[in-house]
């Protein structure tokens, strides 16, 4: 497993044509295919649920990213699961009983993320840093693709690796929002294992180039 690992958002493909994007991700150097689920009610957006997984599943050849962007998301959990999640990610600011939603997401078979908004803090997740798979740092306002790249990520990217390193743990940080191939240097020299892109790689005219270009780091 070559770091950074890529993950494109399906966000920005192009869902007339979901097959030939998918075909192009298997045959590019994407690890992960990331998934934005949106309920309108935890974001100002509703995107897609279980048909459109369930339907990437049958062809895609990379593990399932899957980013809820949802109230209680405890409620669908082993739904996530039958439909393909192989990563299921869930927002701190919509958990109440985040160490029990995260357990319930590892016996389920799956790894367990937690996504923070920007201007939630990272040493929120002292206390948690040993059950987390993967910490998913918002670097936009979660909701829409092609937005701007908040610059103070970076100062939170390097404040959680931080936390890693100090507590042993093998979590790994993902950075979702307005990442390009101009930031993804900079963005893992600051300590991000997984970039996520949406916009970057589907406008690109090549987009199985561009995802080698963030591949490179
Ligand atoms: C935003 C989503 C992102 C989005 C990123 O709420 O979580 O995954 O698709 O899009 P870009 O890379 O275009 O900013
Ligand atoms: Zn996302």
């Amino acid at each position: 497993m070559k770091l950074p690992l890529v993950a494109p958002s399906l966000l920005s493909a192009d869902f007339g044509n979901l097959n030939r994007d998918i075909e192009m991700l298997n045959h590019s150097q994407a690890d992960w295919i990331h998934f934005d689920v949106m309920d309108g009610v935890f974001v100002p957006n509703i995107s897609f649920g279980f048909p459109v997984i369930k339907a990437v599943k049958k062809v895609a050849q990379k593990p399932l990213d899957v980013h809820l962007m949802i109230v209680q998301p405890e409620r669908y959990l082993e739904a996530f699961k039958e439909a393909g999640a192989g990563i299921l990610t869930v927002h701190y600011e919509a958990c109440t009983h985040l160490h029990r939603t995260l357990q319930s997401i590892k016996v389920l078979g799956m790894k367990a993320g937690v996504s923070l908004n920007p201007h939630t803090p990272v040493h929120l997740l002292n206390e948690i840093i040993h059950d987390i798979d993967l910490v998913l740092i918002m670097s936009v306002n979660p909701g829409f693709g092609g937005q701007q790249f908040i610059e103070h990520s970076y100062t939170k990217i390097k404040t959680l690796k931080e936390l890693i390193i100090k507590s042993g743990a093998p979590t790994l940080i993902e950075v979702d929002g307005g990442v390009t191939v101009a930031n993804a240097p900079k963005l893992v020299a600051s300590g991000v294992d997984v970039l996520v892109a949406g916009n970057t790689v589907f406008a690109s005219g090549n987009p199985a180039e561009t995802i080698e270009q963030l591949k490179k780091g």
